[in-house]
């Protein structure tokens, strides 16, 4: 196996590297901690024996924080840690909020591996980071597990993992920044337009089942890295496995899944999940897109509540109601997989369009219109150049303006079938217009079950998935994110991530130009659960030494603005473009609220106008994260705006 490490280039070798991590022998370390009672030294979280444990002194003059510092004696390639809480059947000290950092001399420690929360339960917790060399450990523990609030902190057993096969990563692009451990196993997700990302998994933080009436939820705030959890209970609604959109007021409307009929609504504004109107139609795997005129489409869904038949129907969210626009047929988006309509009217890539028009762009190999005013109507699209059916593949709208859409991967099955690498260029027009479409370059990866988010640039990163789809596994996984750029076609191989994002992944840009990418398992005791998150930092906001560049800023803009409105911005300095990229909403592959409108600016220095298109079908109402980009093509933070009607 050593001769693998020098040849990085096939999915069989990442699949290789997975799991290649073990335990470092503890034997002759020492550990130091803030606070400590007396029988339960820090020395008790590495002595092998889960029934003895560290203990911060039973006196409120220690409170929270409290840290452990574990010296290894030596250094090595450190990419994991596992903290077991006491197993004495007391919750007391278990800890929730926390930071892991590694330190080469246990003086300067530098910034935190992982951070987040752990669940509040006894069982292991297992963070895995980009591997560094390093000697000393240390965790912090902010708060207490939730529910709890004691002053104190215990660990059982402290765990340190090393990276078998650990590789030096110069000349790759972009950086992994900290994990985030998150206290549930995120298979869905939502930008909220105060910069917080939405998450929830199902009845369970680790598992699913059929139709419970309650969903685990948390929040992530990417600017103080707390995560909090939540379980919702008052819609009676298992949001597992739903259909998700953005409105045109940045509410989250979700639909179906385990409680095959139900509706509810996330209001980012009272931070409350609410109860809609029951779909007329019971739907799981459904695919969902707010149109031109602020209503949700809703087609396909055969996962839950009855196979076949899974016409279009449509939510209008201010009169709270649904109904079916029968003629918007399933028939036509139907893939040829061998599990039937089971499978084969899944996620479904739509994109609201001109004229309350629907663009379905596969995964069938078949292209669609649909129309959904009135009894509805579909008039076939054509097929997707030489694709076949590209079940659990992406699609992103990287050029709203230019009617742009670039796919990437899926497999002509759900399960057990390899997936393809290809990816294709597709330009829609008018509704019922035959769209323009051409293979572009194919990834280096094949990737099912993968997630792409357009960046602020109009390239899109793709990462995640796996090149042999089978859900809840993470063999054949591909580790290395790819960029796809429009101008040239070619993709740029990244630096790969620490963590397998295969079924049940999400991924989201993030106000700052990162990309959050999460979750994955959610299959119970299974060993695919991936209860944690990684940002990436894109190569546009990098120097070649992997130091920031400096990043334009917006100084001022207003915080709502019409179609087809001229918006003013000043920034901090000279800016060459602006775009705006529609907060996303992402489970199952499909995010069909993300897209992309690039602007061009009138102005110079410090003061620039762009204008918002003004069909209600290409700059989609709803909330937008704005960004100003520099001579350099690195993008500021950005602000986030609502397009109005
Ligand atoms: C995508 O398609 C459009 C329309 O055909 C074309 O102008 C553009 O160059 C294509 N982009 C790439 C990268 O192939």
């Amino acid at each position: 196996m050593v001769f693998l490490r020098y040849t990085f280039v096939s999915f069989l070798l990442i699949d290789t590297i997975i799991g290649a991590y073990f335990p470092i022998n503890r034997q002759g370390w020492t550990a130091t901690a803030d606070s400590f009672q007396d029988g339960n030294e820090p020395s008790k979280a590495i002595d092998g024996n889960a029934n003895t444990f560290w203990h911060s002194r039973y006196n409120p003059d220690d409170p929270l924080p409290n840290s452990i510092t574990i010296d290894m004696k030596q250094s090595f390639s450190v990419n994991g840690v596992s903290y077991q809480p006491r197993q004495d059947g007391s919750g007391n000290g278990r800890i929730g909020q926390h930071r892991i950092e590694l330190s080469a001399d246990g003086q300067s420690w530098g910034q935190p591996v992982a951070i987040g929360t752990y669940v509040n339960d006894a069982t292991t917790k297992r963070t895995t980071f980009i591997a560094r060399s390093a000697r000393y450990v240390r965790i912090t523990a902010l708060s207490e597990a939730q529910g709890a609030n004691n002053p104190w902190t215990s660990a059982a057993e402290i765990n340190v993992f090393t990276e078998a096969n650990y590789r030096s990563r110069s000349g790759w692009s972009g950086i992994w920044l900290n994990t985030v451990d998150i206290p549930i196993v995120p298979a869905a997700a939502a930008n909220l337009p105060n910069g917080k990302v939405l998450l929830w998994s199902a009845y369970r933080i680790d598992d699913f089942g059929g139709g419970t009436g309650q969903t685990q939820t948390a929040v992530y705030d990417p600017t103080t890295g707390e995560v909090t959890q939540r379980l919702v209970t008052n819609n009676q609604h298992d949001m597992f496995c739903p259909g998700i959109s953005m409105d045109f007021n940045g509410r989250i409307v979700v639909t179906g899944g385990n409680d095959e009929q139900k509706t509810t609504i996330y209001d980012p504004t009272s931070d409350q999940w609410v109860a809609g109107a029951d779909m007329k139609i019971s739907r799981g795997y459904q695919s969902t897109t707010t149109t031109s005129n602020g209503r949700v489409f809703n087609i396909g869904g055969s996962w839950s509540g009855g196979e076949g038949g899974k016409n279009g129907e449509i939510y209008d969210p201010s009169a709270n109601q649904w109904s079916l626009v029968q003629n918007a047929l399933v028939s036509p988006m139907l893939t040829n997989d061998r599990a039937g309509v089971y499978r084969s009217d899944n996620h479904a890539w739509l994109f609201g369009w001109k004229g309350q028009s629907v663009f379905q762009a596969g995964p069938s190999k078949a292209m669609n219109w649909y129309t959904t005013t009135g009894t509805g109507g579909v008039q076939g699209a054509g097929l997707r150049s030489t694709s076949q059916d590209a079940m659990n593949g992406n699609a992103v709208m990287y050029d709203a303006v230019a009617g742009r859409i670039l796919t990437v991967g899926g497999a002509q099955h759900y399960q057990a079938a390899q997936a393809t690498a290809d990816a294709y260029n597709i330009t829609i027009g008018n509704p019922g217009t035959t769209p323009q479409v051409a293979k572009t370059a194919s990834m280096s990866f094949a990737r099912g079950f993968a997630n792409a988010v357009v960046l602020p640039d109009g390239t899109t990163f793709v990462a995640g998935g796996q090149s042999w789809v089978e859900p809840f596994t993470d063999t054949t996984a591909a580790l290395v994110p790819e960029l796809w750029n429009p101008a040239t076609g070619a993709w740029t191989q990244l630096n790969p991530m620490a963590i397998p994002r295969t079924y049940h992944s999400i991924a989201l840009l993030l106000p700052d130009a990162t990309v959050l990418v999460g979750g994955g398992g959610l299959c119970g005791g299974c060993g695919t659960n991936h209860w944690d998150a990684e940002t990436f930092v894109p190569p546009y906001l990098l120097n070649a030494d992997g130091s920031r560049k400096a990043r334009p800023v917006i100084q001022t803009v207003a915080q709502t603005v019409r179609l087809g409105a001229s918006l003013a911005i000043t920034t901090g300095g000279q800016v060459r473009s602006f775009s705006l990229v529609r907060l996303g909403t992402a489970t199952h592959t499909v995010n069909t609220d993300q897209r992309r409108v690039p602007l061009t600016p009138s102005g110079s220095g410090t003061s620039y106008t762009v204008t918002i298109p003004s069909d209600a079908g290409v700059a989609l109402p709803g909330y937008w994260f704005l960004f100003a980009i520099d001579n350099n093509g690195t993008p500021s933070i950005a602000k986030t705006i609502k397009v109005t009607t």
